[in-house]
């Protein structure tokens, strides 16, 4: 079957590019790497050519309230449209576990836009929503950084490591539509906070975290279930201590 990764070079494409070509897929790796934009069309209709499935693993460049926006937009717009023309048949997008309650941010205004767009778009779909990749950890710090201190909610998170979003995502690839959305998450829940100090210290970063319920998440309040699935989502396998041995340092 021919499956067309878009965002394939990036950290859950790549993987997922790998997982579905030892299966013996036809799978093309598709972003401006390799020749194929959604955002200007660029070589999307002709890696679409005869694939059966799309996953939708792109991330936007910026993380700025107008840049993410127009992102999943325009380029949520440009491939279902080519996606139509190609007749492909099942359209898979990654998006993150409480979207729908983190609208004050920006970046989660964006990525709500591209699941509405899934789904008045009238090709059969499955939306994954992940909690946070573990490898995100170090970007969370960076946003909340204030000099050498940390602002973080003590918030309960569930973070995935990348390997186990890969296995979702290639799973979901081969699998029927949902027309609807799957949860996926880690295996431990922690506060958000005292996970990033865990980190940082593990990695010999100096700086130290201040848990504060008022603390914003890329411009969102936290409360404990913001983050958090509360759809019986389908669990990971590695932990935190599993993957800070095996991949942190990678
Ligand atoms: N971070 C988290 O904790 C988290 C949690 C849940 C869900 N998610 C979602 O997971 C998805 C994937 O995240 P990631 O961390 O794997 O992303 P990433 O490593 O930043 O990779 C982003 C990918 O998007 C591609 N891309 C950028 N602009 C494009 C364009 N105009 N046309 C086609 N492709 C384009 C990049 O291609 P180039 O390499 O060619 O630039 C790259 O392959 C995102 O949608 C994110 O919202 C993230």
């Amino acid at each position: 079957m021919k499956i067309v990764i878009i965002g394939g070079t990036g950290l859950i494409g790549s993987k997922t590019v790998e997982r579905l070509r030892s299966k013996g897929h036809e799978v093309i790796a598709a972003s401006p790497n390799t020749g194929v934009n959604t955002i200007t069309g660029a070589g999307v209709a002709e890696a679409l050519a005869g694939a059966e499935v799309v996953l939708d693993l792109a991330n936007s460049p910026s993380f700025e309230d107008k840049a993410v926006l127009d992102f999943f937009e325009t380029s949520g717009r440009n491939l279902l449209a080519a996606e139509k023309l190609a007749g492909v048949k099942h359209h898979i997008a990654l998006s993150v576990v409480g979207t729908e309650r983190l609208q004050e941010s920006g970046y989660f205004r964006g990525k709500l836009a591209q699941e509405t767009l899934i789904k008045a778009g009238g090709l059969p779909y499955t939306i994954v929503h992940s909690t946070q990749f573990m490898e995100f950890l170090g970007g969370i710090a960076q946003s909340s950084s204030v000099g050498d201190k940390v602002h973080l909610s003590p918030a309960y998170v569930q973070p995935i490591a990348s390997d186990d979003v890969a296995d979702a995502m290639a799973a979901a690839a081969l699998a029927i539509p949902v027309n609807g959305t799957i949860e996926i998450a880690g295996p431990e829940r922690w506060r958000l906070s005292d996970l990033v100090a865990r980190y940082l210290k593990a990695i010999g970063d100096s700086r130290l975290v201040e848990a504060d319920p008022e603390a914003r998440y890329f411009g969102a309040r936290l409360d404990d279930g913001s983050l958090v699935s509360d759809n019986n989502p389908q669990l990971g396998k590695i932990t935190f201590e599993q993957w800070f041995a095996t991949s942190a340092r990678k």
